[in-house]
């Protein structure tokens, strides 16, 4: 099937990939000529596992091409994707639609004949009617499709959650609709991952509520962590006593500084204010948005006391900006709360990540980026681990106790154990265990 992917980002990239792994002709189209170019060059513009070599076997088999050409893409497609971004809107809290609005006003004037348009972006309920309006308005002589085909995939683990989702959640508003998304994803119902088809209003409100339950659950541990530490409890016990009852599960329920990233924080005040809008309230959302944003600030304290709250003229390495692992997206992470609390108590920065360090140091001024991990300890006074890397998990203890100091490390992903980390005579302090 011919297929145009409307923004070449995080999503519609690992998506136009992994469509044209599938067996479809996939052309990503972009905006920006610069990302469009890195592209065509076969330099992938963002940190993904596996991402550059499944772009570069497809390119090479001729199902995949990017290019500016938004007319020439959507005008032999059968399908049309919109994988745009849709952050939150300036000084509020609802998602801002206007690219989404844009590229469906593109797509009706490039489309003819018939055309399903997917929107894959993450969109308010109500969108895709939105969509399938400007589509008609701009364009009455295209009999149109709508569907919202919502993305779960994570960064970092895109490509396997793309080729191995849990379900896949298509909401249609025709039979045609239908038979095209089946024919999509036809090797995954292949191997049996469910569909769900729903309406448009169900699989628009799916994306959010999946999101919001999920950091509801991280927010719920990180407060049962809080609790913890005050009652001489260990979270990881905890948590794993919860998540072996299937009702619960396992998943999801690692506590830390606080959930960052392009998504939950925005999709959780986008489905606030949408509810807030139709006087149906969430105060579980509302309470879980208000939590993890106190929590960011409340790690730094967390990381001051561990050098008894004095920061004056000492330094802090940190290690891990990015707002998780094996990504380079630094949006919304922790660390750009943390870093400056530190800061403006009077501590100096060295700070280390393996693949976020190029746009960190665009967002947090004043910090010595360093060589690697142990080049960031060097002479500090404590280190504070932000980001679960897995380099991060095997250092050398007795080299950083030499590099350090003083032996203080403030762990804010529990990724050493309190036993191994009291033989090494640290002071360790980490989430909801007890020093
Ligand atoms: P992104 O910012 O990485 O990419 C969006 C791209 O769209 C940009 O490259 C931009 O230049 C391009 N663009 C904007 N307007 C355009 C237009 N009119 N025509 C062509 N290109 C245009 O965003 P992302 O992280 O890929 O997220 C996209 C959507 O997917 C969001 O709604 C997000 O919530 C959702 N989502 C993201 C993830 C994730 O892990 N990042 C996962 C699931 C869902
Ligand atoms: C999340 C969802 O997991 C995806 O299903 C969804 O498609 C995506 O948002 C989206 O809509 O864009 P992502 O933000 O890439 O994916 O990363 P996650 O692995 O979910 O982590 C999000 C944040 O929660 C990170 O800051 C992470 O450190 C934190 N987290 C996650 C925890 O603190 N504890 C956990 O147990 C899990």
């Amino acid at each position: 099937m011919k297929v145009a992917m409307i923004g070449a980002g995080y999503v519609g990239l690992v998506s136009g990939a992994c469509f044209s792994e599938f067996g479809h002709e996939v052309i990503c189209v972009d905006v920006d000529p610069s990302k469009i170019g890195r592209l065509e060059k076969g330099d992938i513009p963002i940190f993904e596992p596996g991402l550059e070599q499944l772009v570069e076997k497809n390119v090479q088999a001729g199902r995949l091409s990017f290019t500016t050409d938004l007319a020439a893409a959507v005008g032999p497609a059968e399908a049309v994707f919109i994988a745009v971004g849709t952050p939150s809107r300036r000084g509020g809290g609802e998602a801002d639609l206007s690219y989404v609005h844009q590229a469906a006003r593109d797509i009706a004037a490039a489309s003819g004949g018939r055309k399903v348009v997917v929107t894959k972006s993450t969109v308010p309920v109500g969108t895709g009617a939105a969509v399938r309006r400007i589509l008609a308005e701009a364009n009455p002589a295209v009999e149109f499709h709508v569907v919202s085909n919502p993305e779960f995939l994570r960064e970092g683990a895109a490509i396997e959650d793309f080729m191995r989702p849990n379900r896949v959640v298509c909401g249609v508003d025709s039979e045609h609709a239908r038979q095209i998304m089946r024919e999509l994803y036809r090797p995954l119902f292949l191997n049996e991952t469910p569909i769900v088809f729903t309406t448009l209003e169900s699989s628009e409100l799916i994306k959010y509520a999946a999101n919001c339950f999920l950091a509801t659950k991280i927010t719920f541990i990180n407060e049962m962590a809080d609790l913890c530490e005050k009652v001489g409890a260990d979270v990881q016990a905890v948590a794993r006593g919860i998540g072996l009852d299937k009702r619960i599960g396992n998943l999801f329920l690692h506590p830390g500084p606080g959930f960052g990233g392009s998504c939950f924080p925005k999709d959780i005040r986008a489905l606030a204010a949408t509810a807030e809008n139709h006087g149906a309230p969430l105060r579980i959302v509302d309470a879980v948005n208000d939590v993890n944003e106190s929590r960011k600030k409340a790690m730094a304290d967390k990381i001051a006391r561990a050098l008894d709250d004095d920061l004056a003229g000492r330094t802090v390495a940190i290690l891990g900006v990015t707002f998780k692992p094996n990504t380079d997206d630094m949006r919304e992470s922790p660390s750009l709360a943390i870093v400056p609390a530190l800061q403006r108590a009077g501590a100096a920065i060295r700070a280390y990540d393996p693949e976020g360090m190029e746009e960190a140091a665009k967002l947090l001024d004043g910090v010595t980026w360093c060589e690697d991990a142990y080049d960031a300890m060097e002479g500090a006074d404590a280190v504070a681990i932000l980001t679960e890397w897995n380099i991060f998990r095997a250092l050398d203890l007795d080299r950083v106790k030499k590099l350090l100091k003083r032996p203080v490390m403030v762990d804010l992903r529990n990724i050493y154990t309190l036993d191994e980390m009291r033989a090494a005579g640290f002071r360790y302090v980490s989430i909801g265990r007890s020093e």
